[in-house]
């Protein structure tokens, strides 16, 4: 049964399509070609690849869907720390970690390894929340995603901590490198074809959830990075560019990053 919903969406987006096609009088040929667009992806999908998501992601449609989607939130308190898109790379499964553990298990000798700490709190009152869970994952320096490269073992680079009674969180990771999103399938033919470079500057990618409060899906930037103004999802925003500082006494580690983040009430 069609629900009202369903009804609105499709009804508009049948009527956008039409126009779009009136607009810049679409041809036989060039209709087909987006039809084999869409069945390639559908062809390269599977599970450690979501073309489908990245072909929207390099128009900006994730992007724009994450605005829409939480805009009511961060109006709601103007202060809660911003969302950013999921994309194509988390994992539901990520290891829980104690706090203070690492999430790098294969560093390679190009890498800057990061102690990243902070609090989790309530974006109103700053109390801080016991209990929180943070959901972190990035790519590692060759610019892959652990599913995506056989040299890096199973949920490098991911994991999920718990906040303590004061709320606090803290890892060891990588500090973030620009690359490029896969290129080689209809998200990259289509940036090719618009004569776009498919990197991301670097980020890190964290869902933060904790009971009675709005999740985030979020990522933080490397103030440091290129492709910050430029990047080929549109995922950027200005309160989410963060600095990675030098932290002295810590074999592990030449730099650090503190960053709190701040929970709306539901
Ligand atoms: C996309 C997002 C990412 O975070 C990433 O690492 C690669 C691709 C995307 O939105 O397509
Ligand atoms: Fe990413």
């Amino acid at each position: 049964k069609t629900s009202p919903r369903m009804r609105e969406v499709m009804t508009s987006l049948t009527r956008h399509l039409h126009d779009f096609a009136r607009e810049v009088e679409l041809t036989v040929d060039e209709w087909m070609e987006g039809v084999q667009l869409m069945n390639w992806a559908g062809q390269m999908s599977n599970e450690k690849r979501n073309e489908g998501q990245l072909v929207c992601d390099v128009v900006g449609l994730e992007s724009l869907v994450d605005e829409i989607t939480y805009k009511k939130a961060s109006e709601a308190t103007d202060v809660a720390t911003q969302s950013a898109i999921l994309g194509p790379f988390f994992r539901h499964d990520h290891p829980i970690r104690e706090k203070g553990a690492t999430i790098s298990f294969n560093t390679p000798k190009d890498a800057t390894v990061v102690y990243m700490y902070g609090k989790v709190m309530d974006a109103k009152t700053k109390k801080p929340l016991a209990n929180a869970t943070i959901d972190v994952w990035e790519a590692s320096t060759n610019g892959l995603y652990e599913q995506q490269d056989d040299n890096q073992v199973d949920s490098n680079l991911r994991g999920k901590f718990v906040t303590d009674e004061n709320g606090e969180y803290a890892f060891y990771c990588l500090r973030p490198t620009p690359y490029p999103i896969p290129y080689d399938g209809p998200a990259g033919k289509l940036l090719q074809l618009l004569d776009r470079h498919p990197y991301r500057p670097a980020h890190i990618h964290l869902i933060v959830l904790i009971q009675g409060y709005k999740p985030i899906t979020t990522q933080i930037f490397d103030k440091d990075s290129k492709y910050l103004d430029d990047d080929s999802v549109f995922a950027v925003k200005d309160s989410l560019i963060v600095e990675f500082v030098p932290r002295k006494g810590d074999s592990q580690a030449n730099f650090e990053l503190k960053y709190d983040i701040l929970m709306a009430p539901i």
